[in-house]
């Protein structure tokens, strides 16, 4: 069995190989554009998809030395995700699919991200507790079974990712500020600065109050002192950064404890925050969880992760029909 993936949901355009369970390629075409406007603009992002979908397939068909004639089947997002850049990549794998009379299979992007965890070893036993972090999302979810997922807490407002990088657009950070707050966090102190951490019901998050908190904190403190930014760089990025995976870290201790679930995986783009990876693996120690964290290129966004998921539907027989349209909010 061998199914090609495409992923099309935000600003990455991808594709991968999976040919009887071993992942042969992921390739991932970065739409650098949106840097210069701070944020995904989603027209330029549906452009894009359309000049990389193509190179990118082939790429992925060659580093895996698979021909088109080869394939089972096309999996593709289908949502959540922005709607123009899912048309794209429905489109691309329904044509495709036509043009060689194989089966569609249709994936939750948070789903994948999820089951990426099972594209290598280790590989989580069921039932486990998923926190699923990216750019539009903040999620806790206990996974009974490859396709039997339930979200148990989820964010009210912002998702913890839109929390970094909107923290780093107040820093003067480029787009997308999380990975660089994680970078200048590394050199400083994270108890430099307090935020509030806010209180919310049971194991939901939100995360516009600290936004709020920090565009205070820096305006009061750059018109005591404008360096203040430059001269404390590290400090405040530790700082944020440490606030943030707190508040992450306090539902995942309470939903593992009203679930009794030790079996605990990380997911999504911000799932590469190296202060988030290393919090979780000093609490799962102390805690006695079994803790799963993805490997980078399968955190962000990425085909490979798409593939596992179709992989599970394949099994199952689940195909999509050529009718299929994208779902922008998708969920499970
Ligand atoms: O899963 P993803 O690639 O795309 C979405 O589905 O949203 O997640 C992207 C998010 C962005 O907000 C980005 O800033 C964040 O993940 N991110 C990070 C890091 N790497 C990516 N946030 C904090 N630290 C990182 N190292
Ligand atoms: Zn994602």
């Amino acid at each position: 069995m061998t199914i090609l993936a495409i992923e099309s949901s935000c600003d990455e355009t991808s594709a991968a190989i999976l040919s009887d369970g071993q992942m042969l390629s992921n390739v991932i075409a970065t739409q650098l554009i949106h840097e210069q406007y701070g944020g995904v603009v989603p027209e330029l992002a549906s452009r894009a998809h359309q000049q990389h979908i193509l190179p990118v397939v082939e790429r992925a068909l060659s580093d895996a030395k698979v021909a088109k004639t080869d394939l089972s089947a096309i999996a593709f997002t289908r949502g959540p995700g922005l709607l123009g850049s899912l048309l794209v990549g429905t489109s691309f794998a329904k044509a495709m699919a036509l043009g060689l009379a194989i089966p569609l299979i249709e994936v939750n992007h948070m789903q994948a991200h999820v089951l990426a965890h099972f594209i290598e070893d280790p590989k989580p036993a069921f039932p486990f507790l998923c926190l699923t972090v990216s750019g539009g999302h903040t999620q806790i979810i206990r996974v009974d079974g490859p396709l039997d997922m339930v979200v148990i807490g989820q964010t009210q407002d912002d998702a913890v990712g839109e929390a970094f990088d909107k923290s780093a657009k107040l820093l003067g950070l480029p787009y997308p500020g999380g990975p660089l707050i994680d970078k200048y966090a590394r050199d400083g102190n994270p108890l430099a600065y307090r935020f509030p951490m806010g209180d919310m019901p049971e194991l939901n998050f939100s995360f516009s109050g600290i936004k709020t908190a920090i565009l205070y904190f820096l305006r009061d403190n750059t018109k005591a002192n404008p360096d203040f930014i430059a001269q404390h760089l590290p400090d405040i990025c530790a700082s944020i950064q440490h606030t943030l995976v707190q508040m992450l870290l306090t539902k995942l201790k309470r939903a593992a404890r009203e679930t009794g679930i030790r079996e605990i995986a990380i997911a999504g783009g911000v799932s590469a925050n190296s202060g988030l990876r290393t919090a979780l693996t000093t609490l799962g120690t102390e805690l006695v969880w079994n803790v799963y964290i993805p490997r980078f290129e399968y955190c962000t966004d990425n085909a490979a992760m798409i593939a596992i998921a179709a992989r599970f539907k394949y099994e199952q027989g689940e195909f999509t029909p050529q009718t299929v349209s994208p779902i922008p909010r998708m969920s499970f």
